[in-house]
């Protein structure tokens, strides 16, 4: 037994370093995609599996559906054939190194909805082969790697830690951003034995520029990535409600956090919004609390976090029609021209975003909502699609105001500016508007 610990990692690792070993990326989204097109720029082979037809059709003819991702980038991972894209899991079969990077959202009743994983685990027993490390992405409770994903695995011939290796790696990607990216931010890995340890740093080793953080198993990394994001959850809803406060106040909530800001140590700013979307913050610390409540805990401060997040849309509603309402004197459902319904500024996802709940409420109090974002052409709003228009001098003209609700740098401020009748701006967008009935959240 001693000689085959020695030869698994050893093939393995061999493969690895000298970059040979084939990538297989299981889940092409938000994550997924970026991950295995920085992994074929490192040189190696990948195989992209995705369940989505209609992704892997776009892929195959260089097309990107992630904003952040250029037709040219595919292109050109297609053209050095390093870059091939599927449904067939059966590709597996000749791959090395497995990354899963499927969904992991929460069920109707805000428990976690892990059968993506599952899934995924369970298409890879079925045709993965000796020598194989299998590293989870995918942020989810603690417990998910060892707990749910070692026994399929196991259901297989091989030993975990002997014949093949498993690690739990969370996924830091940050769309849009251009400073932070997969190959400059840090990797956090916890793995199964020490040998799935060692064998996923060195894999990571040669994917990122920069450190390749271990821990002592699975779970401490699992639970990592959830106060990354459970921390980002209760900092937003501590200035959302800070926000609130102001505004009684009469006080700048936006002043009020550059001030703070000037401080060197123990304060970090975060943002006030219409509240919080996205695969992420909504939906991860609603993990962690469901982990907390399975061990009898009940985590009351991200509950009520979540509450004032989800109190925003409905802040800003009423915020619009006090301003409204105080520049024409009567209440009357007018027309309003909604910027950005992303959940945040220059990429195309708006799952989960905060702007669907303002312009639903807005639309069931009657007002006619034009909705304008470069990154989209249609979404849905309680079942009802609804198309964006063209930004255009005569729908700011013909507009009882513009609520800006994602900061896209891509519009026309000044036009904005210049010939709106009210602007209610809740991201505090980076242009100085000289608008006289210009408001802040
Ligand atoms: N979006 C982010 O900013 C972000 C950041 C860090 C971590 N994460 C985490 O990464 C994971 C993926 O998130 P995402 O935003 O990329 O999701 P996504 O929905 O954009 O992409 C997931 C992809 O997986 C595919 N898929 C689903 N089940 C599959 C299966 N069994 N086999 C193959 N493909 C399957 C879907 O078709 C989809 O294309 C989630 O756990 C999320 O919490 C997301």
């Amino acid at each position: 037994m001693g000689i085959k610990i020695e030869s698994s990692k050893e093939a393995l690792s061999k493969k690895i370093t000298t970059g040979q070993a084939t990538i297989g990326v299981i889940g092409l989204g938000y994550v997924g995609l970026p991950l295995a097109l920085e992994i074929v720029k490192k040189g190696y082979q990948v195989i992209g599996i995705d369940k989505n037809n209609e992704k892997i059709a776009k892929l195959k003819n260089g097309k990107s559906y992630i904003a952040d991702i250029s037709n040219a980038i595919i292109g050109e991972a297609l053209k050095e054939e390093k870059f091939e894209t599927t449904t067939d899991f059966s590709k597996l079969v000749c791959v090395d190194v497995i990354i899963i990077c499927v969904p992991t959202p929460t069920a109707a009743d805000g428990t976690p909805n892990i059968s993506y994983i599952e899934d995924a685990a369970e298409a890879i027993v079925q045709y993965m082969s000796a020598d194989t490390l299998i590293i989870l992405e995918s942020t989810t409770y603690p417990g998910t790697t060892e707990e749910v994903v070692q026994p399929i695995l196991e259901k297989g011939d091989y030993v975990i830690g002997q014949d093949i290796f498993l690690t739990y790696s969370p996924e830091r990607v940050d769309p849009g951003n251009i400073n932070f990216t997969v190959s400059n931010t840090p990797k956090v890995v916890g793995g199964v034995t020490e040998a799935c340890l060692e064998i996923s740093k060195l894999f990571y080793e040669t994917i990122v520029n920069t450190n390749v953080y271990t821990v002592s198993n699975p779970k401490v990394a699992e639970m990592e990535k959830l106060l990354e994001n459970t921390f980002r959850q209760i900092n937003i809803a501590l200035v959302n409600e800070l926000s609130k406060i102001c505004y009684k106040m009469n006080v700048d909530v936006w002043e009020v956090i550059e001030a703070a800001s000037t401080k060197p140590y123990g304060f970090m700013p975060f943002t006030p919004g219409p509240g919080v979307g996205g695969h992420c913050i909504p939906i991860d610390p609603k993990y962690l609390l469901w982990a907390g409540q399975q061990h009898g805990i009940t985590a009351s401060l991200i509950e009520t976090a979540d509450k004032i997040n989800e109190s925003m849309p409905s802040f800003v509603v009423e915020r619009l029609e006090n301003y409204l309402i105080a520049q024409k004197n009567e209440h009357k459902a007018g027309k309003i021209v909604v910027i950005g319904v992303t959940y945040k500024p220059n990429i195309n996802d708006f799952r989960e975003s905060p702007a669907l709940h303002v312009i639903q409420e807005l639309m069931e109090k009657q007002y006619v909502v034009m909705v304008v974002d470069p990154y989209i052409e249609t979404f849905s709003v309680n079942y009802c699609d609804i198309n964006t228009v063209p930004l255009s001098k005569q729908l700011i003209q013909e507009a009882d105001a513009v609520l800006i609700l994602t900061n896209h740098t891509a519009i026309d401020y000044a036009m904005v500016d210049q010939n709106a009748a009210l602007i209610f701006d809740t991201r505090s967008t980076h242009f100085l508007f000289s608008n006289k009935n210009y408001y802040k959240l």
